[in-house]
């Protein structure tokens, strides 16, 4: 008999789901919805808005090429320009769906910047969320993802520094180049915002994955909090898979696991995971 471990917090986070449900809210209105980048990173999620009717805008030309409709924004939130753009447009309704810890992450950025301080946000520097959180600097501000890039970090003038993270970064990593900052002799303010719902998920992908024989981590490749799962539970089990949906599961090679753990990133639909379950439990390793 073969033993499945899920992680109960495994797929959408409390900021995913809130985000998906406005969208979903919205289409019954019967208005025109657009949202600003696609609202997760999940295919089917994604073509199931779509088949109902809502659009996406990939950048600021098509923003600003609308005539009209509701613009929802996703739980990464967005650059201050586009927050600004869409409000200062009559024709145009905002519905804001950024996550409130993304929010509050905007809120310290422009609180600490105004009063004089310069801003590192440790993440990636390419993504979304850091996107945003960057335009709220109204001081100098850098992004720093490693080591290497936090003993490299200069500013030229005021030696005090608000530290803030991507929600979704490794909270040991972050606090370790605080401290290399702090060893600058930065005057450091760091304030950490990884959020809670990305360190219980690790931790309980981390501790699943040291006492399974295979671990399934689904979820998208494009998606930074599922890649960091992966990265995770393959330094603990070797025989992980990163899936998107059962499709791409091929477990054949590996049939005599008996036990399996399954977790999931923050934008992985429910019945997905179900789906996955009940096949895993269905097939004989
Ligand atoms: Fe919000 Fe945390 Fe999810 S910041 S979007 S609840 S990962």
């Amino acid at each position: 008999m073969k033993e499945i471990i899920t992680a109960g917090s495994a797929g959408f986070c409390f900021g995913v789901e809130r985000a998906v449900n406005k969208v979903y809210e919205e289409i019954e209105t019967g208005e025109e919805i657009y949202t600003y980048g696609e609202i997760i990173h999940n295919e089917l999620v994604v073509d199931d808005l779509k088949k109902k009717g809502v659009r996406v805008l990939k950048n600021k030309e098509d923003l600003e090429a609308l005539q009209k409709g509701t613009v929802i924004i996703r739980s990464h939130g967005v650059p201050r320009e586009i927050y600004e753009l869409i409000s200062s447009r009559p024709e145009l309704r905002l519905v804001d769906a950024t996550c409130p810890f993304v929010s509050k992450i905007h809120d310290i950025v422009r609180e600490q910047s105004a009063s004089g301080r310069n801003i590192v946000v440790i993440g990636d520097a390419a993504h979304p969320e850091v996107e945003g959180i960057v335009s709220y600097a109204t001081t100098g501000v850098k992004v720093i993802k490693d080591e290497k890039e936090a003993s490299e970090c200069e500013f030229d003038e005021h030696r005090e520094v608000c530290v803030v993270a991507q929600t979704t970064f490794n909270l040991a990593k972050f606090q370790k180049l605080v401290e290399i900052l702090r060893k600058k002799s930065y005057s450091i303010y760091d304030v950490n915002t990884v959020c809670s719902a990305t360190r219980i998920r690790q931790e309980e992908a981390r501790s699943i994955a040291s006492k399974v024989d295979a671990m399934i981590v689904i979820g998208s490749r494009k998606s930074s909090n599922t890649g960091k799962l992966y990265d995770i539970c393959r330094e603990c089990c070797a025989e992980t898979y990163l899936i998107q949906t059962l499709d791409d599961l091929n477990l054949e090679e590996a049939k005599s696991f008996s036990c399996v753990g399954i977790t999931a990133g923050a934008s992985t639909p429910k019945f997905i995971i179900e789906e996955v379950q009940n096949y895993v439990r269905g097939t004989e390793f």
